[in-house]
């Protein structure tokens, strides 16, 4: 495995913690085996193996992901149940009245952004879509409380299932363009997703411990906000502690992004809704 040491080695020491990629750790959550490292897809020249940001928590962290129960990501889940039934906009509808069930959403998050029309296309497009088109009611804000909410109940229909985001035919300009904005040094700190998500996973910066910037287990809970958070968000996230200026949530930047990075988790286990720090 390539892993060069990257300008800003300054910033991270060598590893002394408890989640190890290689230590045979295992994710099992309500009697499900989670796959939570994989053999990388062939389009990732510099990984040998994908792993699941849990594994670099701490093991406090990594708990509160076992049981439904405990984490913390359940209470805002329950209120997308509230959401999915609630009358909205001026055609009188609600999610319910035309989709029989959400668990009929198993599989989607896999397999997602994709390519309609040219375009790509998000889960949280799809649900605004509903919303403007089929409902008569606004959209909800792109990474906002009942959009975050509403994403994360309908991912975690796909718990359990292998990410698998199609990325040739149609997607393929899309997800050039995600690998591009991957490896371009942006901001003040001159630094790409890959300089810490690829080249230092596993590594502490400062007092976090570096993971391969998965999104297999989002939306999720983050114990810092104590709230759901979107994949764009974290991105946004990423982004400005590099000192750089983030793409906005929903741009097309940040959903080729989205495309990429999904491809980059082939074969995890969804684990939406994941807890994180
Ligand atoms: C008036 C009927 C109607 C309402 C109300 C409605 N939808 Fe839809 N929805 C559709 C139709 C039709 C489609 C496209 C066909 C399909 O995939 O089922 C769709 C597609 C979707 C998809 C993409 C499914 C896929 O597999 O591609 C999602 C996600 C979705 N709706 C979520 C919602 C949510 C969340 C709400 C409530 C905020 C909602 N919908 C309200 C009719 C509706
Ligand atoms: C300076 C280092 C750094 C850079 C550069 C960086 N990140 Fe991160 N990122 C972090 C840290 C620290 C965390 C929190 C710990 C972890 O999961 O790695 C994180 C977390 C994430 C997560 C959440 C992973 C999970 O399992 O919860 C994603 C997704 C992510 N980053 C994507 C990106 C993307 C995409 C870029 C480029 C736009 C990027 N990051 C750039 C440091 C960085």
């Amino acid at each position: 495995m390539k892993r060069a040491m990257i300008a800003a080695a300054a910033l991270l020491a060598a590893p002394a913690f408890a989640g190890e990629p290689d230590d045979g750790q295992t994710l099992e959550v309500e009697g499900e085996k989670f796959v939570i490292q994989a053999t990388a897809p062939d389009h990732m020249e510099n990984v040998d193996t994908v792993y699941s940001g849990w594994i670099f928590r701490t093991t406090e962290t990594q708990d509160l992901q076992l049981d439904d129960f405990d984490n913390p990501s359940f209470i805002f889940v329950d209120q997308a149940e509230d959401l999915w039934n609630a009358v909205d906009g001026s055609e009188g509808k609600a999610c319910a009245d035309c989709h029989d069930d959400v668990a009929d959403f198993a599989g989607l998050k896999t397999s997602l952004p994709r390519v309609e029309n040219g375009e790509l296309v998000t889960m949280t497009n799809l649900v605004n879509e509903c919303r403007t088109e089929r409902m008569g009611a606004e959209a909800w804000k792109y990474s906002g409380g009942q959009m975050s909410a509403m994403t994360a109940l309908i991912a975690h229909q796909s718990r359990g299932m292998a990410m698998n985001v199609p990325i040739d035919g149609d997607a393929a300009p899309f997800w050039e363009a995600g690998k591009e904005i991957y490896y371009t040094r942006v901001g003040q700190l001159d630094m790409a997703c890959s300089n810490c998500h690829e080249d230092n996973y596993s590594n502490m910066i400062r007092a976090d411990h570096l993971s391969q910037g998965q999104t297999n287990g989002f939306p999720l809970y983050r114990l810092k906000n104590a709230k759901i958070n979107t994949t764009h968000g974290r991105f946004k996230g990423c982004m400005s502690n590099i000192r750089a200026t983030p793409y906005k949530e929903g741009s097309p930047e940040f959903k080729a992004l989205e495309l990429y990075v999904a491809s980059r988790g082939q074969g995890l286990s969804v684990e939406t809704p994941a807890v994180r720090n």
